[in-house]
């Protein structure tokens, strides 16, 4: 099953500000991160076992220029997404990524690898198997 996780609502950390100014957002804003390298925005997901699980990254992005991050699960850089531009700020689209979950509390952490930081992060959703 799946589970969200907004980026506005605690124990996440946005590297920036919580944001509600483009639409079509989850929840109550998204995570604008300050524009910098490893400027983040971090989710603690919850895997009942542990595993493969499936990570939907829901942002916009809107410039042009695609914007590389590092992914870190619990501290380890395990893939390096990169967020293309997504035509405007309002228009959300969902990135899928496969990661390793331990059973338990793990931190997927976004880490920005160019001064342009993060597009805006809405949610990641998380299915377990
Ligand atoms: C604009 C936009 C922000 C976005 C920022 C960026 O300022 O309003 O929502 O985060 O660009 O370039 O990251
Ligand atoms: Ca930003």
């Amino acid at each position: 099953s799946a589970t969200r996780y907004e980026a506005e609502a605690s124990p996440a950390v946005c590297t920036g500000t919580i944001d509600s100014n483009w639409s079509g957002y989850s929840g109550t804003g998204f995570c604008n991160g300050t524009n910098a390298v490893g400027a983040y925005a971090q989710f603690t997901v919850n895997a009942s076992t542990a595993g493969t699980a499936t990570l939907l990254v829901r942002f916009a992005n809107g410039v042009a220029t695609t914007r590389p991050a590092s992914l870190l699960v619990n501290g380890s850089a395990v893939q390096t997404p990169s967020f293309e531009g997504t035509g405007a700020w309002s228009t959300w689209v969902t990135k899928t990524l496969t990661v390793t979950l331990n059973a338990g509390g793990n931190t997927v952490r976004l880490n920005p690898t160019t001064a342009s930081g993060l597009p805006n992060i809405d949610y990641l959703e998380v299915t377990t198997p």
